[in-house]
């Protein structure tokens, strides 16, 4: 590996992190059985791709399913809470997932289009900024360029299954602040949320709840970023107010009545796609922008999201 890359990387996660983290993507790269909370990773399974792709053109939904990838949409989730600081009321989160960049573009040349329009006060990645899950991860970074120039700042991100920490140097070059099983406070006048974000917890299995919910006051409002909605009873528990996530690209090819084939991930049906609550803790799970493994999506268009915070009314506590 770069030499540069792993002074980078040992600088900025730590000599221990650093080379743990490395060790345990140079072990299960591209292992299509065993690794992570699921058993089988279709993703990882690269004849399957072409197999998929000319099924979808002998049946004639190649092409239709093609134009859907490109078809972006605006989601707007309100979602009210007891808990939130007054000075947080109506606070937006642009909330973009799974790029998918360099086999995704017509969803990027959309995303172009849409983003200057758009008004929130903070934006978060959910990760999956990769086509692929290995190999080179240049021409998804180059491809991230031009979309990113686009996003008022600052921007928050995650690193997804189909990325290499190895990326991270270039994504914070590029103005993602990422966390990695790490905290921030963000202020408004004299009152704090937090936003946390971990590391994967689908495939590499490197995540860290129980660390970023210890940065901040027990009870304060907090939010945690994660690629993989399948963490959910780990994230209600530690107390996290909402959850937001993708990664199941909310199925990317369904059946008609937007019905998923394959979620590939292991977590009730009903937090495959948008908004839902599980205990005290909301949670929203991005169909994501991209498409991955073949760039088509059939019943289940891409999206961003727009999430409005409010402050519960005090008839509703
Ligand atoms: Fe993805």
């Amino acid at each position: 590996m770069n030499d540069l890359i792993l002074n980078k990387l040992e600088r900025r996660l730590g000599r221990l992190y650093a080379k743990q983290r490395l060790g345990i993507e140079r072990d299960h790269e591209a292992q299509i059985f065993g690794q992570g909370i699921n058993f089988f990773h279709i993703e990882n399974w690269y004849s399957s791709h072409s197999l998929i792709r000319n099924a979808l053109k002998l049946t004639g939904l190649y092409w239709r399913g093609r134009r859907n990838a490109a078809r972006v949409q605006i989601k707007n989730n309100d979602i009210h809470f007891q808990t939130l600081p007054n000075a947080f009321n109506g606070f937006t989160l642009l909330h973009i997932s799974d790029f998918h960049a360099d086999m995704s573009e017509g969803a990027m040349r959309r995303l172009e289009e849409i983003l200057p329009e758009l008004r929130y006060d903070l934006c978060v990645l959910t990760g999956d900024y990769r086509g692929a899950t290995f190999g080179p991860f240049d021409a998804a970074l180059e491809r991230m360029q031009p979309v990113l120039s686009r996003i008022k700042t600052p921007v928050y991100g995650v690193l997804g299954n189909h990325d290499t920490i190895r990326m991270v140097p270039e994504l914070e070059a590029m103005g993602i602040r990422m966390l990695l099983n790490e905290c921030v406070r963000i202020s408004r006048q004299d009152e704090s949320i937090y936003l946390a974000g971990i590391d994967d917890a689908h495939y590499f299995r490197v995540d860290n709840i129980e660390k970023v919910a210890t940065n901040f006051p027990h009870g304060a409002f907090s939010i945690l970023l994660s690629h993989t909605p399948e963490i959910y009873r780990q994230a209600a528990h530690a107390g996290f107010d909402l959850l937001l996530s993708g990664h199941t690209h909310g199925g990317q090819i369904c059946l008609p009545g937007s019905i998923p084939i394959t979620l590939d991930s292991v977590l009730p049906r009903k937090m495959g796609s948008g908004a839902w609550k599980y205990y005290e803790m909301f949670g929203y799970t991005s169909a994501g922008v991209g498409s991955s493994i073949v760039t088509v999506r059939l019943n289940c268009l891409p999206e961003i999201t727009l999430h409005r915070l409010w402050r519960a009314p005090a008839s509703a506590q």
